[in-house]
């Protein structure tokens, strides 16, 4: 995975999956019996056992800490619950409220984040298994921050009328939260994250002049602010066909597209400028091992012209994804060595 994640020769592409510690594992359910999800976010010993599961249960190769992105936002003193989706107790809308937000270090009050990956660090370094931070970019917080909760539509018409009313309170939201996420990610590794992953799910919403003023000068504060000789950054956003060009110019070192990004085009785009990560449909875990076998020998396929390839889904697991399915999907991989 991190020979993968620099661009060095490997046998064959390492695999996870993003969501893969969650409600489709009855082990998961167990866990999280009896505790919302933010108490379980801040319980080391839970997030720890949650977050090693996909390791024996479905034959991962990478485990990503259990958390949210949500958590360091409580840090930046904005109060979030979830239900079960994150709700934002006083949605930011305008450049007084940026103004009021208290300053101070988010890192300094999600200690759990950093306990949990220290010991998952512990737990995972005999047998060499990388360890996955990440962070939500500042687009796809804001969606939330704005409207004060997931927006169906994908319209974020809150967030579009502040880009319209006030650009510069806007900006310097999204710049408040690139410099807490710069910290944020630099702690991780600082804990023992060995790669880290950006999620702007939602920045793909934006067309590609609005992405390059909005998403991509932000994003690339964030990839220049994290510390990449540690840990290999990478960049992910959902259904961005048309943006796979703007995140090569965040210049990260891997891009993980969703599944409505055609691989071969995007890995040909990618080339030695970065590696790939996807990006199967999480509905093809449905279909037959035989299904799952053949498509993740396309995508390899498919992957070869960028500098590397990490097989991965092209968006999360959800609660109704087939545990058999994810199995097949991690075998898919290990088998590729054999030719
Ligand atoms: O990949 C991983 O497993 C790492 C942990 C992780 C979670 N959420 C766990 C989680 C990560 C990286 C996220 C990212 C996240 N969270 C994003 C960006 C990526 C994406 O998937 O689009 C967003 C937009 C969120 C916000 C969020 N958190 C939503 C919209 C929801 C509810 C959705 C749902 O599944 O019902 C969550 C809750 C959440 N985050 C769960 C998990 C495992 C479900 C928890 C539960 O109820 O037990």
């Amino acid at each position: 995975m991190l020979r993968t994640c620099r661009g060095e020769p490997v046998d064959r592409p390492p695999v996870w999956l993003m969501r893969q510690a969650g409600r489709y594992l009855p082990e998961y359910r167990a866990v999280r019996e009896g505790v919302s999800f933010l108490e379980m976010c801040r319980d080391v010993k839970r997030s720890v056992e949650v977050s090693l599961q996909p390791i024996r249960l479905v034959g991962s190769e990478a485990v990503v800490f259990f958390s949210d992105i949500f958590v360091p936002i409580e840090g930046m003193g904005i109060g979030v619950d979830f239900a079960p989706g994150p709700v934002i107790a006083d949605p930011i809308r305008t450049a007084e409220q940026v103004a009021a937000l208290p300053e101070q270090d988010a890192v300094a009050h999600v200690p759990y984040v950093f306990e949990i990956l220290r010991t998952l660090r512990r737990e995972l370094d005999p047998a060499g298994i990388p360890l996955i931070g990440f962070a939500g970019a500042p687009f796809t917080l804001a969606t939330y921050l704005t409207e004060g909760k997931g927006d169906p539509t994908r319209e974020f018409r809150v967030l579009r009328g502040w880009m319209e009313r006030d650009p510069e309170g806007l900006r310097t939201l999204l710049e408040r939260l690139a410099d807490m996420t710069i910290g944020y990610l630099n702690a991780q590794i600082d804990a023992g994250a060995q790669v880290v992953q950006l999620f702007d799910t939602w920045a793909g919403t934006l067309s590609e002049p609005l992405y390059r003023e909005w998403a991509l000068p932000i994003n690339r504060r964030i990839a220049e602010g994290v510390e990449r000789d540690r840990a290999p950054f990478i960049l992910f956003m959902n259904d961005a066909p048309h943006l796979v060009d703007a995140m090569l110019d965040v210049s990260p070192d891997v891009i993980s597209v969703g599944s409505s990004v055609d691989l071969a085009d995007a890995a040909a785009r990618a080339g030695d400028r970065a590696a790939i990560q996807g990006n199967l449909d999480p509905e093809e875990l449905k279909g037959s091992r035989e299904h799952i076998f053949q498509r993740v020998r396309e995508l390899r396929d498919a992957g070869r012209a960028a500098r590397g390839h990490v097989l991965n889904l092209g968006h999360g697991c959800t609660p109704d994804t087939p545990v058999a399915g994810v199995r097949a999907f991690t075998d898919a991989a290990r088998a590729l060595a054999d030719g």
